[in-house]
């Protein structure tokens, strides 16, 4: 049996709900060659998402996409081969034609091809660019140049794009792919990323090489209406039963964010005996917290104590007017200038984030433990 609810990693088929107006407007941008710009927090459904539209343009012969995560990528040739290496084997259909096409597109790389003995493991193919002898338009040119010669369409998706803020020599690398990219005319472009400040940074810099490159989606949270209908169901798959109020309660504890609902709701199904009552709600809660401990003591371990005042001040409902005497001496935050500073170094480590009402936690769960950790002094788990 599949597992009831799913976290942590991409969901698909019956574990994807929703998202309705955004498969709707992605599926769009990617059948009209519109470059796109995917940005939201970690784990709010940017892979899922993406996949689920890639997914739609399956066995459509004109458009062709290809999808890589450059997660791993440190420089711009680990990116270049991840490129030139995606782009070949979405456009080729069997492995001696990705040879072809490599032979016939780049002139300056040595493809090559290693087949794995386990017959259903199918093959490994990579590229061995050379930094010494590569040539970047040719690499980034790739795409464009096959699409015009098959007369395709190209999408290609690139996940955890923010990486390349990282490189080495960044701004220029930007500058590069900005430059190669823009006048193509059959290829287009869907970028998204998880380090939701430093994406971003990326684009919405007007400094920045990537400025205004494409439509920019900020992927929201999943409304609770859609989740109880899911909810529900799943419990009634596994055999038992929730009310929609208790479902409805799952959501609102954890803000609505896609990962915490499922993983909420696979606590209290696993608290639940037949139909979930209250007490399981908020055991699964516990639960939570503890699982998510771990990860939230090492986020707050090098902290420095003004760092942690500032945390305090916004969970305890402050949004603004960190300045002011009375909010500044009561929380020990320091000068305006410090002030400013901690925004910047807690914005950089995602644990704040700005709303249309100021400065807010950025994970909801987090702000639990947090003001947990704080009124009673005890780490959690
Ligand atoms: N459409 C969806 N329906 C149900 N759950 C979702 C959906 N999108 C995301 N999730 C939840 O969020 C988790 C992370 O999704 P993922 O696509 O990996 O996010 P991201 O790429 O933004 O980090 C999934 O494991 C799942 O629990
Ligand atoms: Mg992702």
């Amino acid at each position: 049996m599949e597992r009831t609810f799913i976290f942590g990693v991409s969901v698909s088929g019956d574990n994807f709900t929703d998202r309705i107006e955004e498969t709707k407007h992605l599926t769009q941008n990617f059948a009209n060659g519109l470059n796109t710009i995917l940005i939201s927090p970690r784990r709010t459904g940017k892979t899922s998402l993406v996949n689920k539209v890639c997914d739609n343009f399956t066995g459509n012969p004109k458009i062709c996409i290809a999808r890589m995560d450059i997660y791993d990528c440190r420089n711009e040739y680990d990116f270049y081969n991840k490129f030139a290496t995606s782009v070949l084997k979405a456009t080729s259909s069997r492995m001696e034609q990705i040879l072809e096409t490599a032979k016939e597109f780049l002139y300056r790389v040595v493809p090559q091809m290693s087949i794995s003995p386990d017959p259903t493991a199918g093959y490994s193919f990579s590229l061995k660019i050379n930094p010494k002898d590569m040539s970047s338009d040719e690499i980034l040119s790739l795409p464009e140049r096959i699409a015009t010669k098959k007369n395709i369409r190209i999408v290609i998706c690139i996940d955890e794009f923010q990486q390349i803020g990282d490189f080495p020599d960044s701004i220029q690398v930007q500058k590069r792919l900005r430059g190669a990219w823009q006048h193509q005319k059959f290829t287009s472009y869907c970028l998204y990323g998880s380090r939701k400040h430093m994406m971003e940074n990326l684009f919405q810099s007007r400094r920045m090489p990537f400025y205004q490159f494409g439509d920019t989606i900020h992927l929201g949270n999943i409304p609770t209406k859609d989740w109880i209908t899911y909810i529900q169901s799943r419990f009634e798959y596994a055999g038992k039963k929730i009310s929609e109020t208790l479902a409805g309660k799952i959501c609102t504890a954890v803000d609505n964010f896609p990962s915490y609902v499922q993983q909420l709701a696979w606590n209290v199904l696993n608290e639940t005996e037949a139909e979930t009552t209250d007490k399981n709600i908020e055991d699964a809660i516990e639960k939570l917290l503890i699982q998510c401990s771990p990860l939230f003591i090492q986020q707050t371990e090098n902290l420095t104590s003004y760092q942690m005042n500032f945390l305090r001040a916004v969970c305890s409902g402050i949004t603004d007017g960190f300045g002011k005497q009375s909010v500044s001496e009561e929380f020990g935050l320091g000068s305006k200038s410090n002030i400013s500073r901690l925004i910047k170094s807690l914005t950089n480590k995602e644990l704040i984030d700005r709303d249309k009402n100021g400065i807010i936690i950025s994970d909801p769960v987090f702000r639990i433990w947090f003001k947990r950790l704080w009124t009673t002094g005890n780490k959690i788990g």
